[in-house]
């Protein structure tokens, strides 16, 4: 299981290991250019191909996708159903893209609420994909950190319903197991696009220890260009986790 960035100092390197993206500004992208906001919709497409194709290129192991959040469903109907819409092609369409790139694609959020067909078409690209190790590309989709960390406590406790009779037996690891990502390591770095900055309910509890680099730049316009620098300004950053600054560099070691 993953390490836990509160309980133990993970190991940290020059390229994040698993980086986390909350993609946003396609409408915005779009009014601008007096385009109707699904517009910003299908071009950010490409930018996830293009991010995908760069991070697996550069050997980040884990690409994280906030694609639909809990809390999307709020939109107006139209722009709800050209997502799901979008969705639904880019499952049809680029599975065989990702097998080429070694992509195994996980599909996380409470994927009840999809229609049936929506539902398959996520099992069948998971499964297709399932051998590959190259990189995981996990699309969080009607996710919700508050969400993630409410299913991850009730199947804890459906596993070991004797945590409800000894809650001081609970640990961070117990309930990590379950959360929807248990099998990937915490985001070492966060982006946002769009000049937000927030985690509007995003891997909240994940994102205890990661960096967190915000830019102005719309989602449909970020490329390798916009990742790259992300990736300097990372590179750049002294993870701490709690430590001081000369313990980091051996000075009074660990
Ligand atoms: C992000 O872009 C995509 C989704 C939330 C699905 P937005 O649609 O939020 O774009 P802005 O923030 O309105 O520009
Ligand atoms: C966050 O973007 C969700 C996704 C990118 C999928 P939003 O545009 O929905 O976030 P808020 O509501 O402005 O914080
Ligand atoms: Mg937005």
């Amino acid at each position: 299981m993953a390490i836990s960035s509160t309980q133990v100092v993970p190991d940290t390197s020059a390229i994040p290991q698993h980086v986390a993206i909350i993609m946003d500004g396609n409408g915005r992208w779009a009014s601008k250019r007096l385009l109707p906001r699904t517009a910003g919709h299908a071009k950010g497409v490409q930018s996830v191909r293009r991010a995908v194709e760069t991070c697996g290129r550069l050997g980040v192991k884990y690409l994280t996708l906030f694609a639909f959040s809990s809390e999307n469903w709020r939109r107006p109907a139209d722009e709800v159903s050209l997502l799901m819409r979008l969705f639904v092609q880019a499952l049809e369409r680029e599975v065989a893209r990702l097998l080429e790139q070694g992509v195994r694609l996980h599909v996380v959020g409470d994927l009840s609420a999809f229609e049936p067909r929506l539902q398959d078409l996520i099992s069948q690209a998971q499964a297709k994909t399932a051998h590959n190790d190259t990189l995981h590309l996990t699309v969080c989709a009607n996710y919700g950190g508050r969400w993630d960390i409410l299913q991850a406590t009730r199947n804890m406790l459906l596993a070991r319903p004797e945590l409800a009779q000894n809650p001081a037996a609970i640990d961070e690891e117990a309930l990590a197991a379950h959360l929807s990502m248990a099998w990937a390591p915490e985001p070492d770095l966060f982006i946002r696009t769009g000049g937000e900055q927030r985690i509007s309910n995003f891997l909240i509890w994940q994102l205890a220890y990661a960096e967190l680099f915000f830019t102005e730049c719309y989602w449909p316009d970020f490329g390798e260009r916009e990742l790259l620098a992300a990736f300097e300004w990372y590179r750049t950053r002294e993870r701490r986790f709690g430590r001081t600054s000369a313990q980091v560099h051996g000075v009074q070691g660990r």
